[in-house]
């Protein structure tokens, strides 16, 4: 995907050009991956464009950047208004949202502390990410030979950029022998995550998940997924998943903003279940996708409309009364 290189984006409170939206190559995480991002969606709903889980999204920003001991220099709330009026002022329905906190231009040593907390929101419009025919058909995947990283070195739950050098070597790997993604051990040998997504297993009925103490980043979609199972009546455990329940599981499939709910179809050129997306996987697909196109009532409360009439309340100007 090349970028179209159009829209604004917002940078440290200012919706710059496209092309003017530039940072210096002394910048501390251009050399030491010290930023910290999100990925999110906005959804074009039948009651109009609506982002899934925006709080939750700033919320996990927030806290990868605590564990960093970065100061957001925006509250939870700005970083909310930010991220609505960067989609409203490029005219986006649906798009894929990055908003980013960075270490920026100030001194060089390994140390970010002297350096400047910098924050800036693209939106782009960003398709399956796994290819169109993904959601429906599933992918092939292999177990990669990367490791996610051990317990106390990268910490999991920051979702960090530098901790992607070690997605981006499980991705490259698993492209180059010709599969759609990798699937990451922890260090103890359990299943963990793929480059990008969390990964769920169906056996007998029941649907496995790693838990987070299996290194994986504590996934917005994974915890929905959590929620639609379990009001669909489905018994969920979050439990370490040993390899081999991969190739012997009735169903498997991947959970993410990028790649939504797409199912697997092999893993190391094992056929999973009848290499086709399983009944579990469908039904919690549909649920999951009826809700995000406004289909089924929002119960949980995932969306935030754009036009602010949906889940939330028009703001109501001094000296009016609320309707
Ligand atoms: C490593 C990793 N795991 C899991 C996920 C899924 O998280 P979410 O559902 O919040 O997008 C992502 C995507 O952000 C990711 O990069």
């Amino acid at each position: 995907m090349a970028f179209a290189g159009t829209g604004k984006i917002w940078m440290n409170g200012k919706m710059v050009d496209w092309s003017d939206a530039k940072i210096h190559v002394a910048s501390h995480v251009i050399h030491y991956g010290s930023g910290v991002f999100e990925g999110a969606r906005c959804y074009d709903t039948k009651k109009g464009p609506a982002v899934l889980r925006l709080d939750s999204h700033v919320a996990r920003l927030l806290a990868s950047a605590k564990i960093y001991r970065m100061d957001a220099p925006y509250t939870q709330a700005q970083l909310e208004t930010a991220i609505l009026d960067t989609i409203r002022v490029n005219n986006f329905k649906a798009c894929y949202i990055r908003p980013l906190m960075y270490r920026g231009y100030n001194a060089l040593g390994v140390n970010p502390l002297p350096c400047p907390v910098d924050v800036a929101i693209m939106v782009w419009e960003w398709g399956a990410y796994l290819g169109a025919d993904a959601l429906d058909k599933g992918v092939d995947v292999c177990i990669s030979s990367w490791n996610r990283a051990a317990p106390n070195t990268f910490p999991a739950m920051s979702k960090t950029s530098g901790n992607y050098a070690n997605a981006a070597l499980i991705r490259m790997e698993a492209e180059s022998n010709g599969y759609s993604e990798g699937i990451a051990l922890d260090t103890f040998g359990y299943v963990s995550e793929g480059s990008g997504e969390n990964v769920f297993v169906v056996r007998n009925g029941e649907i496995y998940t790693p838990p987070l103490s299996a290194s994986i980043l504590p996934g917005i979609t994974r915890e929905m997924i959590i929620q639609v199972a379990g009001d669909l009546g489905y018994r969920m455990r979050e439990e370490n998943v040993p390899r081999e329940m991969l190739y012997i599981a009735d169903e498997l499939f991947f959970a993410g903003t990028a790649v939504e709910i797409t199912p697997v179809r092999s893993v190391d050129k094992i056929t999973v279940g009848n290499g086709r997306r399983g009944p579990i996987t469908e039904a919690i697909q549909r649920r999951f996708l009826s809700v995000i196109n406004g289909d089924s009532p929002d119960t949980h409360g995932w969306l935030t409309y754009l036009d602010q009439t949906g889940s939330r309340p028009e703001p109501v100007a001094a000296g009016t009364k609320a309707r």
